[in-house]
C-alpha cells in the first residue's frame, strides 16, 4: 500500500490525514487540540503561538491518526505540510525558538511595512514584489529587529510556520518560493530574494533560508523525530504550502479561470491568474502559487477576510455555547434573509486587507431589544461573513478576475447554508462543495511530490464534487437590499 500523511497547520488546531493513494480513501484523521487552540494577545492587536505547541497538537493528532488506522506505518510514503501563512518563527544557531511566533492576524508590524512602502516607491513595491509589505512577515522582522534587538542578534534563521515543522522533522530550515512571496520577500522581476527589500530592513542574505521546490524531496525525517513519531525514519517530506494555495491546490485550482475559496479562521477567495500584476492598493494579495515558475508564472490572486470562521465561533460562544455547529446554522437559517435588519461587520480579527490594513473591530449594527434575538444575531453572524467575501470578490473583479464558479470544501462555514447561498446570491456565482480540506491536500501534494502521481490530472481523479449551490433566485432583491445595507454601514463606520 501507498500511504501519504498530509498536516494542517491551522491556527485553531493542527490536523493529520492519513490518505491512501492508491484509491483516494481517507483512513484516518485527527486534529488537535479539540477546542480551539489559544492565541495570545500581550497587546491590542498582537497575536502569537508558541511552536512548541504546534509540535505538541501534531503529535497528539498523529498519534491518533496511527492508533485508529492500524496500518503498518513502513507503509507511509511521504508526508505533506499545509500551513498558517504569513507567520514569522525565528530560530538560533542550535535551530532553538527564540521567541513566540509572530502570527499572520497580528497587527504590529504594520507601520513597519507602510514605511517601507514609502521607502522602496510603490511603484517598484507593485512592479517587483506584486504587494506592499504591508503586515506580512518581512514586516514583522523589522519589528523585532527594531523592538527586540538582543533577539534579532540571536536569530539563525527567520522561517513560515510550515517551514518550522519540517524543520522539527528533518532538521533542515529550508523555505519555498511561494512561502517567501508570502512573506513578502520574493522579487518577480528578478527571480530572487529582492535585495532591496532585504538592504532597507538591514536583514542579512544569510537569515534566509535556502529553496526546495513545493513538489519534490524536501527533506527527510531523522531517526530520533521518527522514534518520537512512530514513523520511519528517512520518510519523506516532500510537499509544503500554504494554507490558502494549498486549498486552490487541494480543489485542483492550478490554471488561469480557476477559483477556490475558503472559510476556516480567515475566509478567502483566490484565483489563479498568469499574469503579473497587483492592485494599487493592495487591498487584495498576489502570491506564487504551488506551480508558479518564472518562465509560465501562476499567481494566486485573492482576498483575505481575517475575520470568518473566528467570528461565528466567537458568536456561537456567546449566544449559543451549548448548541453545536449544526444547531447553530439551523438558529441562523430561521430568520429571514436580511436579518431583520441587524448588520455585522466581521472584523475583529486585526487589520483587514481589503480595508487597507485599516484595524476596524467588529461590529453589530440596528439591534432592537423587544424584537431580536440570539437567532438574528446567529445569522447576521453569517450573513456579514458573506458580505465580507462579496466586498472583497467586488475589488478581486474590479482589478484582476471574473468570478463565475467557485470551489470549495465541504468544511467550515461552508457547512452552513444561510452561508453559502448568501455568497452565492449576492455574486450570482455558483458554488461547488467538494469532498476534500486542506490536510487532504497536503497528503495528496506529498503522493504528487514524491512521484507516486505523475500529474495533477492522476491526483485528483479521486476528487468528488458533493453539492452545487445556486444563487436562490426567489429572494435576490432582499439579498441585495442586506449588501446594500451592509456596505453602507461598512462605509460609515470607516469614515
Ligand atoms: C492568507 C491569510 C490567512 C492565513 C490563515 O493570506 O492571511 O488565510 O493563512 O491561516
Amino acid at each position: 500500500m501507498a500511504y501519504f500523511l498530509g498536516i494542517d497547520l491551522g491556527s485553531s488546531s493542527v490536523k493529520v490525514t492519513l490518505f491512501n493513494g492508491e484509491n483516494g480513501q481517507v483512513m484516518s484523521s485527527s486534529h488537535a487540540p479539540q477546542t480551539e487552540a489559544p492565541i495570545q494577545s500581550p497587546q491590542p492587536g498582537w497575536a502569537e503561538q508558541n511552536p512548541d505547541d504546534w509540535w505538541a497538537y501534531l503529535k497528539t493528532a498523529l498519534h491518533q491518526v496511527l492508533s485508529t488506522s492500524h496500518i503498518d506505518s513502513e507503509e507511509i510514503k511521504a508526508i505533506g505540510i499545509t500551513y498558517q501563512m504569513h507567520g514569522l518563527v525565528l530560530v538560533d544557531k542550535d535551530l532553538q525558538v527564540l521567541r513566540p511566533a509572530i502570527i499572520w492576524c497580528d497587527s504590529r508590524a504594520i507601520p513597519y511595512g507602510n514605511k517601507a512602502f514609502d521607502a522602496l516607491g510603490h511603484e517598484y513595491c507593485l512592479q517587483h514584489l506584486l504587494n506592499s509589505p504591508g503586515n506580512f512577515t518581512a514586516a514583522k522582522l523589522a519589528w523585532v529587529k527594531e523592538n527586540e534587538p538582543e533577539i534579532f542578534e540571536h536569530i539563525y534563521k527567520y522561517m513560515l510556520p510550515g517551514d518550522y515543522i519540517a524543520m522539527r522533522m528533518t532538521g533542515e530550515v529550508k523555505t519555498t518560493i511561494s512561502g517567501l512571496s508570502e512573506g513578502m520577500f520574493w522579487d518577480y522581476a528578478n527571480n530572487c530574494i529582492s535585495n532591496d527589500l532585504m538592504s532597507l530592513f538591514g536583514f542579512s542574505k544569510e537569515l534566509a533560508a535556502d529553496l526546495v521546490p513545493t513538489f519534490g524531496e524536501q527533506g527527510r525525517l531523522t531517526a530520533s523525530v521518527a522514534n518520537e513519531l512512530g514513523l520511519k525514519a528517512g520518510t519523506l517530506v516532500c510537499y509544503r504550502a500554504g494554507d490558502q494555495p494549498n486549498n486552490a491546490f487541494s480543489l485542483n485550482v492550478l490554471n488561469p479561470g480557476e477559483i477556490a475559496a475558503t472559510a476556516g479562521t480567515s475566509g478567502v477567495v483566490y484565483g489563479i491568474s498568469d499574469q503579473i500584476q497587483s492592485d494599487s492598493k493592495s487591498r487584495i494579495n498576489m502570491f506564487a502559487h504551488v506551480n508558479h515558475t518564472a518562465a509560465q508564472p501562476r499567481i494566486g490572486v485573492m482576498h483575505c477576510t481575517n475575520g470568518v470562521g473566528i467570528q461565528n465561533a466567537w458568536m456561537k460562544r456567546l449566544v449559543a455555547p451549548d448548541k453545536s455547529y449544526d444547531q447553530f446554522n439551523e438558529m441562523a437559517a430561521n430568520v429571514p434573509v436580511g436579518s431583520e435588519g441587524v448588520t455585522i461587520l466581521p472584523f475583529g480579527n486585526g487589520a483587514e486587507r481589503i480595508l487597507e490594513n485599516r484595524i476596524l473591530d467588529a461590529s453589530i449594527h440596528g439591534i432592537n431589544f423587544n424584537h431580536h434575538n440570539a437567532n438574528t444575531l446567529a445569522r447576521a453572524t453569517q450573513e456579514g461573513v458573506a458580505f465580507s467575501f462579496c466586498y472583497g470578490m467586488s475589488i478581486m473583479q474590479s482589478v484582476a478576475m471574473e468570478v463565475k464558479v467557485i470551489r470549495a470544501g465541504m468544511a467550515n462555514m461552508f457547512l452552513s447554508p444561510v452561508f453559502r447561498t448568501t455568497l452565492a446570491s449576492v455574486t450570482n456565482a455558483v458554488i461547488e462543495l467538494y469532498n476534500t480540506d486542506g490536510s487532504i491536500g497536503a497528503a495528496v501534494g506529498a503522493a504528487l511530490g514524491s512521484g507516486f502521481y505523475k500529474t495533477p490530472q492522476e491526483a485528483f481523479g479521486f476528487l468528488r464534487k458533493i453539492e452545487v449551490v445556486e444563487p436562490d433566485r426567489n429572494h435576490h432583491n432582499q439579498y441585495l437590499e442586506a449588501y446594500r445595507r451592509w456596505v453602507e454601514t461598512l462605509q460609515r463606520t470607516l469614515s
